[in-house]
């Protein structure tokens, strides 16, 4: 049973909110956490009240949303504001906000005050940086301050350009060593989840058991202790082919077509709107209208004269 369902059943217990222990704790009961990205208010509504456990502010914003070419040029503002957005919209769900590329690299400190707006001024319970063992520090330094951070290791789409591209992470065996190698240096440092991308299946199987925190795969395959989705993935609305771990639940984009299509012809055809779709005078205010165009007088006058409430 989903979230709005019992809500509308009438549970009148209030939301348990989801935190970084709860994740952990459906980790050690066997319990898969789902996970889900959104970038706005309404999405993000829809997300929480679906009880999807952990919301995920992403950079693909840049791509799912903003129309840039790759996640690199999405900026702190534009994260900060889609988080504002989903914040406002979630009640139960762990809220991660993702660091967009440039503002957790320079410096220590510049990383830290970019994470803290995130949970000061946006409302995120999270954030997440990409990158394995070399940002161990950093998540140490965030976590002495008192901010939760999730990880993200295998195919990180900010290394796009080191990488030659999006390919799949961790197939010689030295690759799969150094992602060991990473996820246990980044849950050392305290990272509450880590997000597992693009890496076949059986390594992600071993990284999810040597683990105590949870992962949250992406194209890694079933064992991962949760999974994430693009929302726009989900619902087709990316206008691309998309990659070999999405599964599409929805047509949304023929869903929008048609509804477009079909307002687009009303309004053509001048079918919308129609009667009941309009506001009316009342019958007394029309009479006296009637009258006055009868007696030639000046209609615009007449309706200036009359109080607001003659104005159905
Ligand atoms: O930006 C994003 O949506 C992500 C997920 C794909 C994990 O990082």
């Amino acid at each position: 049973m989903s979230l709005t369902q019992l809500r509308e059943n009438g549970a009148s217990k209030p939301v348990r909110p989801v935190t970084a222990q709860t994740l952990l704790e459906m980790k050690q009961a066997g319990h898969a956490i789902t996970a889900l990205t959104a970038y706005d208010y309404p999405t993000a509504r829809l997300v929480d009240q679906a009880g999807i456990d952990f919301i995920l502010v992403g950079d693909s914003v840049g791509m799912a949303v903003l129309g840039y070419e790759s996640t690199l040029p999405v900026t702190m503002d534009e994260m900060l504001h889609h988080t504002r957005a989903v914040a406002r919209g979630v009640e139960r769900a762990f809220l991660v906000a993702d660091m967009p590329f440039g503002s957790y690299h320079s410096s220590a400190e510049e990383a830290l005050r970019n994470a803290t707006r995130f949970i000061k001024e946006a409302g995120a319970h999270a954030v997440k940086i990409e990158g394995g063992r070399r940002r161990a520090d950093l998540v140490r330094q965030m976590t002495e301050a008192e901010i939760s951070v999730v990880a993200h290791i295998g195919l990180t789409p900010q290394s796009i350009h080191r990488m030659s591209g999006y390919r799949v992470q961790g197939r010689s065996l030295e690759a799969i060593e150094g992602l060991y190698e990473d996820a246990l240096a980044l849950e050392a440092a305290g990272a509450v989840a880590i997000v597992l991308e693009g890496i076949p299946r059986e390594v992600a199987t071993e990284i999810t058991a040597r683990c105590v925190v949870p992962t949250i795969g992406i194209g890694a395959g079933p064992a991962c202790d949760g999974q994430i989705l693009v929302f726009h993935d989900l619902f087709n609305l990316t206008f691309s082919s998309p990659a070999k771990f999405v599964r599409r639940y929805a047509d949304g984009a023929a869903f929008f077509r048609d509804a477009l299509e079909r307002y687009r012809e009303d309004v053509t055809a001048r079918t919308f709107p129609n009667d009941d779709e309009s506001y009316h005078l009342s019958r007394e205010v029309r009479t006296q209208l009637e009258t006055s165009v009868e007696d030639n007088k000046d209609p615009l006058e007449l309706l200036a004269s009359l109080e607001p409430a003659g104005r159905a």
